[in-house]
């Protein structure tokens, strides 16, 4: 065969091979697996004889030299994930939201299968395949262009010379992934797992030999006036995509959805039906949420999650912030709607009873609204007859305290109000994002405080030292510096922030929002009665009770009372960083060792109190506050005729 003939030859070849691998990889072969190797040979072959290797044949799917590590890909725009629904109810309040944004517009939605895969992000340039990229943390993902290479389903070269990027999923197919997996020693979970493992193979020839496929969804950036014509023009230049319907309003989506399983029509496992907005012009004027483009949802019918079956090991008791024992299931790990769960709540012992759990049984799990995971019902026929049955404990697991059963709530309390596990709950509570929002005081290190002694209320949080907190295991001096300045700034939170730190029975975020607004200190608050409690707004006898019992118990007025001392803002307003005082505006400098603060604290005191805290002594300084062992800076101070303050002054100031 001379040069010519080759290379005729070899672009037959390559056509021929390109087409098989589509048909394969659209589960509609023609040809046996012998014939497919005996044409994948034959270009081989030829293309070394003559020399004629190009990036886009079949041939070079398939490097050979594995890779040391992923680099990393900057993703032009950022690769997003999907807001989800389990309800119609949820589908139709997408669209109202829809139309709220777009007031009198029509919108015309797309309804597409959500593929259970891992999301990639595939680049063309002059229509050849030039990177691949996963999705990473949503901004930055790993070059992965090796591996996806090896997938027959995505071409090497399109159908044109273009330059373009493409969104799309890479999946194995269900019937693949049981024939894989039965090759293991140790079984995957799922498909989506054993797409993820072999996309992040360094070598691409462990990828090759596994069965992975993919479609396209989406193209960054492109000029299209819809997604349906973006789907059309990604299939136009080879790619494949999924099957999708026009539904002029929600109405069609939810007639469509009703009139037959998409399930059945769609070539994959479907994890979902994306609904997206079908022009491209108004989805981009409907804002994003925070991780999720605001155009587009999945819906994922209950009845398609499949129930995760695992084993009961043990049951466990939790007791909360209010002295509720709460028993848990630990389990065997087992993956359920997207994540591995081993722990799940059984709510309260009537519960356990009423689904007849026992320690030992095999037991099936779902997860609640899709997130909070709940033993479902026990799988009765895997018994074995060693099957335990569970006992509330009279004693609070925590303190060992007694335990109060409460007749009407079929709740079991613990009555010890010092019961560290309750303490640690209120202390969570406090410090969460919703509530004073103070950064860094996570639950490990509340655990530390309380077992350390060191909190045993709330308002002793704003007694704590950087010392302290670095004296505590796995602090260092930095975090605890950050701690105590996160602590000393949520001092100036307003009252809807403190009111729903403080937890009280029955009073929510909601609930704390009416009640600042409607007595604007927490003083007004304390002192109403329980008639005057109700005149403000959603405030019913209940909760009023609540209220004022919670004002008038010893302990809390205590509490009160310490983080009043301790300079918390109790009123609606919250208070400005900037209030004027004697120290507003003036520079001022920290030194020697001081009794009531570490030196880091007292420079963000000052610093909230709208003073500039410098490191030297000038001319230019107001103050110098002064603790014992100090040095050259008084020296200096003294000469210039620096006011100067010891720490008792400093703080009769301050207050
Ligand atoms: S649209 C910015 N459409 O689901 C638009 N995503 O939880 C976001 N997925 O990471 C994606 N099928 O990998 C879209 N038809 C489809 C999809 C789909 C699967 C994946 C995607 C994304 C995840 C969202």
């Amino acid at each position: 065969m001379n040069r010519t003939a080759a290379q005729k030859r070899i672009a037959d070849l390559r056509q021929q091979i390109n087409r098989h691998d589509a048909l394969y990889s659209r589960g509609q072969p023609e040809i046996s697996d012998y014939d497919y190797d005996q044409l994948f040979s034959e270009l081989k072959k030829l293309e070394t004889e003559f020399d004629l290797v190009a990036p886009d044949s079949p041939t070079q799917r398939v490097g050979d030299a594995p890779l040391k590590e992923f680099q990393s890909v900057r993703h032009a725009v950022p690769m997003l994930s999907l807001e989800k629904s389990d309800s119609l109810e949820g589908l139709k309040k997408f669209d109202a939201d829809i139309h709220k944004q777009l007031p009198g517009e029509t919108i015309e939605y797309v309804l597409e299968p959500k593929i259970d895969g891992v999301s990639i992000s595939v680049r063309y340039e002059n229509g050849l395949l030039v990177q691949a990229a996963t999705r990473g943390d949503g901004q930055t993902g790993d070059d992965i262009t090796a591996n996806v290479k090896t997938i027959k389903a995505i071409p090497l070269r399109l159908s044109k010379p273009v330059n373009i990027e493409v969104r799309g999923e890479a999946f194995m197919p269900v019937t693949e992934f049981e024939k894989y997996n039965a090759t293991l020693e140790k079984p995957l979970p799922n498909p989506r797992n054993a797409t993820a493992g072999t996309l992040k193979q360094l070598d691409p020839r462990i990828a090759a030999s596994r069965p992975l496929n993919a479609v396209f969804y989406a193209v960054v950036g492109g000029e299209f006036a819809t997604h349906g014509a973006a789907l059309d023009a990604l299939k136009s230049l080879g790619l494949p995509t999924p099957p999708y319907w026009i539904c002029p309003t929600m109405a069609d989506v939810l007639a469509r959805y009703e009139a037959a399983d998409l399930r059945t029509q769609v070539p994959y496992e479907l994890d979902g039906i994306v609904v997206k907005v079908n022009s491209l012009a108004q989805q981009a004027r409907i804002p994003a949420k925070a991780r999720a483009p605001g155009y587009a949802i999945v819906f994922k019918p209950e009845h398609w999650i499949k129930p995760a079956e695992t084993k009961l090991l043990a049951i466990t008791v939790q007791v909360g912030r209010t002295g509720v024992l709460t028993p848990v299931a630990e389990l065997e790990p087992v993956f359920v709607q997207g994540s591995t769960v081993s722990r799940a709540t059984l709510h309260n012992e009537e519960e356990i009873k009423r689904k007849d759990i026992r320690i030992g049984d095999t037991v099936i799990i779902r997860k609640a609204g899709m997130v909070i995971p709940e033993v479902v019902e026990v799988v009765t026929g895997k018994r074995t007859g060693k099957e335990k049955h569970f006992k509330m404990p009279d004693k609070c697991p925590a303190c060992g305290g007694p335990v109060h059963r409460d007749p009407e709530f079929v709740a079991v309390r613990c009555e010890n109000i010092s019961c560290p596990a309750q303490l640690k709950r209120t202390i969570e509570h406090f410090t969460m994002r919703k509530a004073m929002d103070i950064e860094g005081l996570g639950e490990v290190l509340v655990d530390q405080l309380v077992e350390a002694g060191l909190v045993k209320d709330v308002a002793d949080l704003y007694a704590l030292t950087v010392e302290q907190l670095a004296g505590l295991e796995r602090m260092a001096e930095k975090s605890a510096t950050n701690v105590i300045r996160a602590i000393a700034a949520s001092k100036d939170r307003d009252l809807l922030r403190l009111l729903h730190g403080l937890g009280i029975t029955h009073v929510g975020e909601e609930a704390a929002r009416k009640l600042a607004a409607h007595f604007g200190s927490l003083d007004k608050l304390a002192t109403a009665s329980v008639e005057e409690l109700q005149h403000c707004e959603d405030i019913g006898p209940v909760m009023a009770e609540s209220l004022h019992d919670f004002f008038r118990n010893d302990r809390n007025a205590a509490v009160l009372k310490k983080l009043k001392q301790a300079g918390l803002n109790s009123k609606t307003e919250v208070r400005s960083q900037k209030s004027e005082g004697p120290f507003t505006g003036k520079t001022v400098v920290v030194t020697g060792t001081l009794e009531k603060f570490s030196r880091d604290q007292a420079k963000d005191v000052l610093r909230q109190a709208g003073a500039n805290v410098t490191d030297s002594i000038s001319k230019k300084t107001d103050y110098l506050i002064v603790g014992t062992d100090a040095g050259s800076k008084l020296e200096k101070a003294q000469k210039l005729d620096v006011k100067i303050l010891s720490e008792a002054e400093f703080i009769k100031l301050l207050a």
